[in-house]
């Protein structure tokens, strides 16, 4: 059975007090309403990251990602992070391949497949992120995109490499727009996403990997994007900001 996984991108948001306060009501809010098997990921900004580890400690399905990391594994890199070091304070996941790192760093397929590699070796599971932009979706090309974004920085990997990686799905035209993708859009293409995992890494696998949708959730649409049968949680950027709405996405499973 594949994991149901709601993940909270908190992108360049939160001072270091509101983040570990945002934190304490998440937890409290999971343990009084949350009555799912569903694992929740925070990906704070890399600052909150240490001081909130000893938080979760008692909380076995909440764990810690980190929005980005280094390709590198260590040295002159002046104000990158490492894979170890994010492991050293507690990661379970590390986000790669957002679109805005995409966008704004230009972050290629082929740097996101050493991402993915070095943060691998260093037993953190990645959350890969693919999504096409409106003028790809509307050029007909959109699968074609999506299967270049999963082959070009996936396919590389041995089976049991694979078997830890989360895909999040997130249609760039939906990111922080109120846009969402429908429910019927979101499952055609996750399901899509799938059957190509399926046909390079067998369907075995493809059955238990985690695939997570992206692109302006809140609670009035998470239920119905998360009863599809290809979606395995969501990537959630703005309503992840608060406690009670990050926990309603969380209940919609
Ligand atoms: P959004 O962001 O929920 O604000 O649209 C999603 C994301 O960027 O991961």
């Amino acid at each position: 059975m594949r994991k149901k996984i709601v993940a909270g991108n908190w992108k360049m948001n939160k001072s270091f007090d509101e983040g570990i306060q945002l934190v304490k009501e998440i937890i409290e809010l999971y343990a009084q309403e949350v009555k799912s098997q569903t694992y929740v990921v925070i990906a704070p900004p890399y600052i909150h990251l240490h001081k909130i580890q000893p938080l979760l400690f008692d909380m076995p399905m909440i764990a810690l990602g980190a929005q980005n990391c280094s390709e590198m594994s260590s040295g002159a890199y002046t104000g990158e992070i490492s894979t170890a070091m994010l492991k050293s304070v507690g990661c379970d996941y590390v986000i790669i391949g957002h679109s805005e790192r995409r966008q704004y760093f230009n972050e290629t397929n082929d740097l996101l497949a050493k991402k993915i590699d070095i943060a691998l070796t260093n037993l953190l599971q990645p959350i890969y992120c693919v999504g096409e932009t409106l003028d790809e979706r509307n050029s007909g090309k959109l699968f074609e995109i999506i299967e270049s974004q999963l082959s070009e920085a996936l396919y590389h990997l041995p089976s049991e490499n694979m078997r830890q990686v989360v895909v999040a799905y997130e249609p760039v035209w939906a990111i922080g727009t109120g846009q969402t993708a429908s429910s019927a859009q979101a499952q055609e293409m996750h399901g899509f996403i799938r059957k190509i995992i399926a046909k390079k890494f067998g369907d075995e696998l493809a059955e238990n990997i985690s695939i997570l949708y992206g692109g302006s959730v809140k609670p009035d649409n998470a239920k119905e994007l998360f009863s599809q049968p290809d979606i395995d949680g969501g990537l959630i950027g703005g309503a992840a900001l608060q406690a009670r709405s990050f926990i309603d996405i969380v209940k919609g499973f």
